[in-house]
């Protein structure tokens, strides 16, 4: 199974249009050891020639113009054979938009997540310019099935939908009650291998269902938004701590390489990482915390073969 990296910021990228923190600023005048990043999104294939888009970033036309598996190859042509959304932050969907030029997509997604994105939103309009460019599958929790592209074919690639503590997206938050459907990891199997890949963008906590998903995996990703509670609010740039936006923190006695020291998978990947981290920053003491674990942090144009 390839997974490539097409995207490995949180909402806003790295550097951020309106931050001045010290890591955006320091990579803006290059004064920092630290790379730029676009916002999260991930493509997964079993033969190289297809590809699974893990969630939709604003950047999605940047992000397939930077990786030539993504290109076309014929006058109307995408090899991207299906699309997967793990919650419907406008970080992951809003790219959707941006797909809007009449070619059928297939999306994987929560009826939650579905209708978080379509209920209301005048903009889906344009995914709806004829009949049948936007296929929903809908995700139930818990059930292995494969992923398929728009004529049914397989992708041989199988994927669970497992559920990961989080809230709907902030645009929806007050509107309706969270729910476990909000906002999912995957553990995604390729059938020829067996090979698997546990992917959690997003998740506010460790939960059983999180460790289950990751026991016996080949790579692991996991949330590298926040490496404290207080980031935000300690560089005066918000009052939210971590949890309160779902994201478990990475340092910390209940931080996220503490409760995931069981875990054994060969490749363990930060993504999704906000551009207050200090994991951003390649000489960073907590950087070499992450290294010293075994945990990688992922960068644009990074690929890992399972
Ligand atoms: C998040 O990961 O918490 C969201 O992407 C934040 C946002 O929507 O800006
Ligand atoms: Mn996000
Ligand atoms: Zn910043």
């Amino acid at each position: 199974m390839r997974v490539r990296v097409l995207g490995s910021a949180a909402g806003g990228g790295f550097p951020q249009w309106n931050c001045g923190c010290p890591n955006c600023a320091g990579v803006r005048a290059g004064t920092i050891r630290a790379t730029v990043r676009t916002q999260e999104s991930v493509a997964v294939s079993a033969d190289g020639e297809g590809w699974v888009l893990l969630n939709v970033s604003p950047e999605i036309r940047q992000q397939v113009e930077s990786f030539p598996g993504l290109h076309p190859r014929g006058p109307r042509h995408s090899p991207i054979d299906a699309i997967v959304l793990t919650n419907g932050d406008l970080d992951h969907t809003l790219g959707l938009l941006s797909l809007r030029e009449s070619h059928p997509l297939v999306i994987y997604a929560t009826e939650r997540v579905r209708l978080g994105f379509t209920e209301g939103n005048v903009l889906y309009r344009t995914l709806e310019r004829f009949p049948g460019q936007v296929t929903w599958r809908l995700l139930a929790l818990g059930r292995e099935e494969e992923i398929a592209r728009a004529d049914g074919a397989g992708t041989g690639l199988l994927m669970e939908a497992v559920p990961a503590p989080g809230k709907p997206p902030i645009h929806l938050e007050g509107a309706r009650p969270p729910d476990p459907e909000d906002s999912i990891g995957l553990r995604i199997r390729e059938v020829s291998t067996g090979r698997c890949l546990a992917y959690f963008a997003a998740a506010g906590g460790v939960t059983p269902a999180v460790l289950d998903a990751m026991a016996g995996a080949d790579g692991v990703f996991f949330d590298g938004t926040f490496w404290a509670s207080d980031e935000l609010p300690a560089l005066g740039l918000g009052s939210k701590r971590a949890e309160e936006m779902a994201h478990l923190p990475i340092g910390g006695a209940g931080g996220s390489l503490a409760a995931l020291r069981g875990v054994r998978a060969p490749r363990r990947i930060y993504i999704h990482i906000n551009n207050t981290n200090p994991i951003l920053r390649d000489d960073s003491a907590e950087r070499r915390a992450v290294d010293a674990a075994g945990w990688e942090v992922a960068q644009d144009g990074m690929e890992v073969t399972l």
